[in-house]
């Protein structure tokens, strides 16, 4: 994968000193530029952002003193050290309160010199650590396991591990509303090299049109009138890590060619800016919307849509994967009671019937507030269909005269193929009185299978 190194400036008129300090920083895996005038050391700033400069405080054309003053008017960002010849308290006291960072007496040890430099370094990460302490989301950020057991999750399953060892290969997210998009985006993130830098997320369409641009890629100051300081985007701010961009469709003409441009060098540019900062981030976008639909009507740049979808994870709705319902059931199950502190059980067999039967347009976070809410109605330990809305008691249960079992109608006045096949096995397995031998030779299944089947539908006693 590649690292983004910290990239530092040397200011020294003296050329064998800027070399030497160079060779020394790029062993230590460091960016290095350097300037032996200040005129030329202003310039780099305005070129590049830089996490640390190493500032001699005599200068031929000018006081280090001065250079100090402007590199915070450019930038308050990086962190200065001041090299300097005269131990002099005042001089260094003066360099302090002028903003420097650190100071180092000239000649120094070239260890010495490491030490202040590699602990400038971890104030800075620890200074990035903070600022985006500010963007943390919410929500928990550990990851959380996928649940399903149907063919399709399967497939997701494995597309994650596969582009998770990709190190940046951007990822299209595409799926209903609830249907786990946020929850994939993690898993490729804490699957992947980057799980230990931050995943910063941002919803194209929570912040309004004028806003987003500076809120992604920062600002310079005096970029616009309330641009008082430079500040970091939060695609900077990511640096390392992965960036979820959600509601992709929501992102505004005007800025979908900044983003392409950024996709294709990972070069950010602050607004107002005339920097690159190179980047080393992964990009995931997600959308609840057919991208390619909106591709046609002029609405998304066809450009940018084949610059995200390098790869694409598809999320069915959830009444396309009806066999994950009961397992959703079990484990929101759990985990609802655990916060709950309250135990249920179970679901009764007709309460799961008309879990299976309806159509779930809100997917799996509809059924997850569903399972909650009949916790807390729940009298016994078990859920049962009076703890259900109405919305889904609506649908018809009828009897069904073949097997002279309970059948569940959905919509389409067909049943699920695992309500069948859950009520076929349970009929087998009356018929057998219990013996899971006789049940899975009849159905022709292993034992394991059979074992499996029934976990899955909890037919167990
Ligand atoms: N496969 C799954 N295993 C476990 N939990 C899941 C799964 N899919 C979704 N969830 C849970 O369902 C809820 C909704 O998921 P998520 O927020 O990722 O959906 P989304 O597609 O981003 O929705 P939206 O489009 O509304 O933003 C979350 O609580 C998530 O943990
Ligand atoms: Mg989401």
């Amino acid at each position: 994968m590649m690292e983004v190194k910290p990239n530092i400036l040397i200011v020294d008129d003296d050329e064998v000193m800027c070399r030497t300090l160079s060779e020394v920083l790029e062993k230590m895996s460091c960016e290095v530029a350097s300037a032996q005038k200040g005129e030329d050391a202003l310039y780099c700033l305005r070129k590049m952002v830089f996490d640390l400069i190493l500032l001699d405080i005599k200068l031929p054309d000018m006081d280090g003193f001065d250079i100090l003053k402007e590199i915070r008017e450019i930038d308050s960002d990086p962190l200065v050290i001041m090299m300097t010849a005269y131990a002099d308290v005042q001089t260094v006291v003066a360099a302090m309160k002028a903003g420097a960072y650190d100071y180092i007496n000239k000649p120094f040890e070239i260890d010495e010199l490491r030490l202040a430099v590699k602990k400038a370094l971890e104030t800075k990460e620890l200074r990035g650590e903070l600022l985006r302490l500010r963007y943390k989301h919410r929500d928990k950020e550990e990851e959380e396991e996928i649940y399903g057991v149907s063919p399709q999750m399967d497939v997701v399953r494995e597309l994650i591990s596969l582009i998770s060892q990709t190190p940046r290969t951007p990822v299209l997210i595409q799926g209903e509303s609830g249907t786990g998009k946020e929850l994939v985006a993690n898993a490729i993130h804490y699957q992947s090299r980057r799980r230990q830098k931050p995943i910063i997320k941002i919803n194209c369409s929570a912040i309004p049109e004028a806003l987003l641009e500076s809120e992604l890629f920062g600002y310079e100051k005096g970029a616009f009138t309330d641009a008082k300081e430079n500040r970091p985007g939060l695609i900077e701010l990511a640096q390392g890590g992965t960036v979820f961009l959600d509601e992709i469709s929501e992102m505004k003409p005007s800025l979908q060619p900044k983003l392409l441009r950024f996709l294709e060098t990972y070069l950010l540019r602050r607004v107002g800016g005339e920097r690159d900062i190179k980047m080393d981030v992964r990009v995931i976008t997600s959308t609840n919307k057919e991208l390619a639909q909106l591709v046609e009507t002029g609405e998304f740049r066809k450009d940018l849509y084949y610059r995200i979808k390098v790869m694409v994870i598809d999320l069915p709705p959830l009444r396309d994967r009806k066999e994950d319902i009961p397992t959703f059931t079990q484990y929101f199950n759990k985990k609802i009671g655990r916060e709950l502190g309250k135990e249920i059980r179970s679901v009764t067999d007709e309460a799961l019937d008309l879990l299976l039967a309806y159509s779930w347009p809100g997917n799996v976070r509809e059924l997850k507030n569903v399972i909650e809410r009949a916790m807390i109605l729940a009298r016994g330990d078990l859920i049962a269909p009076e703890d259900l809305p109405l919305e889904l008691r609506r649908n018809k249960v009828e009897r069904a005269s073949s097997l002279g079992e309970k059948w569940v109608d959905n919509v389409d006045g067909f049943s699920p193929l695992a309500a069948v096949e859950r009520r076929y096995i349970l009929k087998v397995l009356q018929e057998k009185r219990g013996n899971k031998s006789e049940t899975a030779r009849v159905l022709g299944i292993s034992r394991s299978t059979l074992r499996e089947k029934l976990n899955r539908y909890r037919l167990n006693p």
